[in-house]
């Protein structure tokens, strides 16, 4: 068992982060461990300047995202928690897979699509081949598991149809190179929305802050966006069915029945016929309580950033010998 994926280290992680992806980091490092297996985590740093981007400000996002990371629980003891710029692997692997990947393919990728909008001829070659890279952080360790959220299933898809065109192309058929990695996506909050706009995903880059829950917000400002949310006019219903075509309130109970664990039946049982007067300061509690711990251990990290550079300095060096073998072998299947 191979656990890889990565986050950027652009402006403060959400809830959506944290329920999507960074919960399964640390499900499956600890499953990782105990199966005898290996878990990277890696901040996407590489990815982060296919927009624009101020350096000062990603050399500080960056050790911020380490101090998030090992505040939720991804321990540098159990996995290779490391930045991309300091293993020169992703950037030589993603130029040997772009020989691979076709542009058809690329073209089709739906998250170019919204980030490019009209005007792709103003784009960065990075933002378009983006994808590719992403393929060479996952394929460089054999990755087995991939734990993403629902947005990064087509990326993922890709790196498979990357990974098994290489193969078909330079490999023997009994000695293919690349294992085909799994998606890991969480059975609910796979897809966390805008707190505003139910039809959005919860994103860094939604200029409203009121619009996220942000893992370094204080209980006030927790209480008053979860107040704020926006909702329809009527009262929760009592059965699951009443939530068709109600995606605020799916959202906001969602996010409930992640935190908590119980069944949206259950949280029906207890709020179904009161309005959501009644359930969003039990939600708004139950947030304040799951970011509290997370919030002091990273205000005792953040500013620590010999440690934090440490971290990322004896993961990088674990991550460069991790993915040499792999490296090695692409070259050489290409003739190179
Ligand atoms: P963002 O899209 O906010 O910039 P990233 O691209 O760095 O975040 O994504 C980091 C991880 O968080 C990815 O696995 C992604 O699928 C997951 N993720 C991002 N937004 C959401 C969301 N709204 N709901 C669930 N998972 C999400
Ligand atoms: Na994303």
């Amino acid at each position: 068992m191979r656990v890889v994926s990565g986050i950027q280290p652009t402006g403060k992680p959400h809830l959506g982060n944290y329920l999507g992806a960074i919960v399964n980091y640390v499900k499956l490092q600890d499953e990782a461990v105990a199966a005898g297996g290996e878990c990277f985590i890696f901040l996407a740093d590489l990815h982060a300047i296919s927009q624009p981007h101020d350096p000062a400000e990603l050399t500080r996002n960056t050790r911020e995202m380490v101090a998030t990371l090992v505040a939720c629980g991804v321990d540098p003891a159990k996995t290779v928690l490391f930045n991309q710029a300091q293993v020169p692997a992703h950037a030589e692997l993603q130029w040997l897979l772009n020989g691979t990947a076709r542009m058809g393919w690329l073209n089709r990728m739906t998250q170019w699509k919204d980030k490019a909008g009209k005007n792709r001829e103003g784009q960065s070659v990075a933002l378009f081949t983006y994808p590719v890279l992403q393929a060479a952080d996952v394929l460089l360790y054999q990755a087995t598991h991939v734990p993403v959220g629902e947005d990064q299933k087509q990326h993922l898809e890709l790196a498979r149809d990357i990974a098994q065109k290489f193969n078909n192309d330079f490999c023997a058929e009994d000695a293919p190179l690349f294992t085909l990695p799994e998606p890991y996506i969480p059975p609910t909050a796979a897809r966390i929305m805008s707190l505003r706009d139910g039809s959005a995903k919860m994103s860094k880059s939604d200029p409203s802050e009121m619009s996220r829950i942000s893992l370094s917000d204080d209980p006030d400002t927790v209480m008053k966006k979860i107040r704020k949310a926006r909702t329809d006019p009527e009262p929760l219903p009592s059965e699951e069915k009443g939530l068709n075509g109600r995606a605020e309130a799916i959202n906001l109970i969602g996010i409930y029945t992640a935190l908590t664990g119980k069944s949206t039946a259950e949280v029906l049982g207890e709020y179904g016929g009161q309005g959501f007067g009644a359930f969003k300061p039990a939600l708004g509690e139950v947030l304040v309580e799951t970011l509290r711990p997370i919030n002091a251990r990273f205000t005792e990290l953040k500013d620590d950033s010999e440690a934090l550079d440490a971290i990322l300095a004896r993961g990088a060096a674990q991550a460069r010998e991790s993915g040499g073998a792999t490296l090695d072998a692409a070259y050489r299947a290409l003739g190179l």
